[in-house]
């Protein structure tokens, strides 16, 4: 496995793996790895001849300077799951190595998908995201890259930022890795006590709810998100943020679900904020009688 800090190592192990006609799989990630971004590992090994991932904590994406503070970084445990996943390439490049002349005069605005559910919660972090992925895929050039739908918002970001900007990279999604009893993996949970940890089984359990009500023919957006938002309430540690039911391509929201939706929630708990969504498509509407022929 080579280990690269700067980004001229990375380009030219990308450039030379695909000169001898092997695809590259590139993870990008900050770093703290769990089994959710082994599985994207994974997903990439299965796929691709070369695996790239990239560790850092892109301090452009955060709004809030102790959240970026206490964002969890090992380095070296990083590196011993790399290479137990089978990774070819490492980029983990310094601040200064990614952003030498400070932070980029020059942004991507991810527009109308940035400004709906962590856009207004957490403003610039999707102009951040955005502008860290368009540095990586510039250096990577052409490979599939591996997200995950656990961070629905930002795949939708990702995968509209490579149309738009005509990039060249294949956007996988891939699903939510989640702990037995649902909570979706997330290096911010290393941040909860004991009891707010079994709290934070309730983002999980609203998401279930609210699916069940659509597969089950409720069809009024607005009563399933109350739904969802009274299973978060119902949990004293949790402060729900939004528990929303969205169109899973513009992310607006449904009041008339007549399609497959999107249903996302977002929450506080102690020092953390903890997201999760899941996809579920309304039953379909009896067939209606047919007419009798004359
Ligand atoms: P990070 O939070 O480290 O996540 C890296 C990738 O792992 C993202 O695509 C994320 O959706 C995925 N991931 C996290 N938890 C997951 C889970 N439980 N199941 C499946 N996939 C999971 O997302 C970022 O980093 C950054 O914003 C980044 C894209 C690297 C830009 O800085």
């Amino acid at each position: 496995m080579d280990v690269f800090e700067s980004k001229e190592g990375f380009r030219k192990a990308l450039h030379s793996a695909r000169a001898s006609g092997g695809s590259v799989g590139l993870v990008p990630t900050m770093g703290a790895l769990h089994a959710g971004h082994l599985a994207l590992l994974a997903a990439a090994g299965r796929d691709c001849d070369c695996v790239a991932v990239t560790i850092f904590v892109n301090p452009t994406q955060f709004g809030d300077a102790a959240d970026l503070a206490g964002y969890p970084r090992d380095l070296d445990a990083d590196l011993g799951r790399c290479r137990q996943a089978g990774v070819e390439v490492v980029f983990a490049p310094s601040v200064g190595e990614m952003y030498p002349m400070g932070p980029t005069e020059t942004t991507v605005e991810p527009g109308a998908l940035a400004q709906v559910l962590e856009g207004l919660a957490r403003p610039g972090h999707f102009s951040g995201v955005a502008t860290i992925v368009t540095k990586l895929f510039a250096l990577a050039g052409r490979c599939r890259a591996y997200f995950g739908e656990k961070d629905f918002q930002q795949l939708a970001i990702v995968r509209r930022l490579v149309a738009d900007l005509d990039l060249g990279v294949d956007v996988v999604g891939c699903p939510t890795v989640r702990e037995p009893d649902g909570l979706a993996l997330s290096s911010r949970n290393s941040r909860l006590s004991p009891p707010e940890r079994q709290a934070a089984v309730a983002l999980w359990r609203a998401l279930c709810t609210g699916r069940e009500l659509v597969a089950g023919g409720e069809r009024d957006g607005t009563r399933v998100e109350q739904a969802m938002a009274g299973v978060l309430r119902a949990e004293p540690l949790v402060h729900p943020d939004y528990a929303a039911v969205a169109d899973p391509m513009s992310l607006q929201p449904v009041t008339a679900i007549e399609s497959e939706v999107r249903l996302l929630v977002a929450a506080g708990i102690g020092s953390a904020r903890l997201i999760d969504n899941v996809g579920v498509c309304p039953r379909p509407r009896p067939a209606t009688a047919q007419e009798p022929t004359p």
